[in-house]
């Protein structure tokens, strides 16, 4: 029982700790171009999250550049970042957290 209750403390601080670390992402890097839930210069995250996976979210973050076509669009603006896997990890799922919002 106390190992139960051990292990679920530990679980919720690092779910805690991983949308925090998107957030952070968000507000570092992001913040400027996207909005939560409105339209900003980019589009908005409930929006990415409704039509596409974290993988395809996490190839435009990686390089819009080359995704851009697939996506539709005709051209890109958006700033290419050199993000580690972790933060582009919990960037995409931060994003996916609007799905439906
Ligand atoms: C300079 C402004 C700017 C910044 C900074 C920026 N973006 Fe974008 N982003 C855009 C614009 C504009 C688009 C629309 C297509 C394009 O221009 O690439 C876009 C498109 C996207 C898309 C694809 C949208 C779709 O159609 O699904 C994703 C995902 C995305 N941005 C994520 C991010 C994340 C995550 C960050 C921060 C790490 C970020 N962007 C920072 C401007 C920006």
């Amino acid at each position: 029982m106390k190992k139960y209750l051990l292990l679920t403390i530990l679980l919720h601080s690092y779910i805690y700790a991983s949308q925090v670390d998107g957030k952070n992402v968000f507000e570092t890097y992001c913040w400027g171009c996207h909005h939560q839930t409105a339209m900003a210069f980019g589009p908005p995250f409930n929006e990415i999250a409704s039509k596409r996976t974290k993988a395809e979210i996490e190839a435009y973050i990686a390089s819009p550049k080359s995704m851009y076509k697939s996506f539709g669009y005709k051209r890109t603006v958006m700033t290419q970042f050199n993000l580690n896997d972790k933060e582009r990890d919990s960037i995409a799922e931060y994003i996916l957290s609007y799905k439906g919002k």
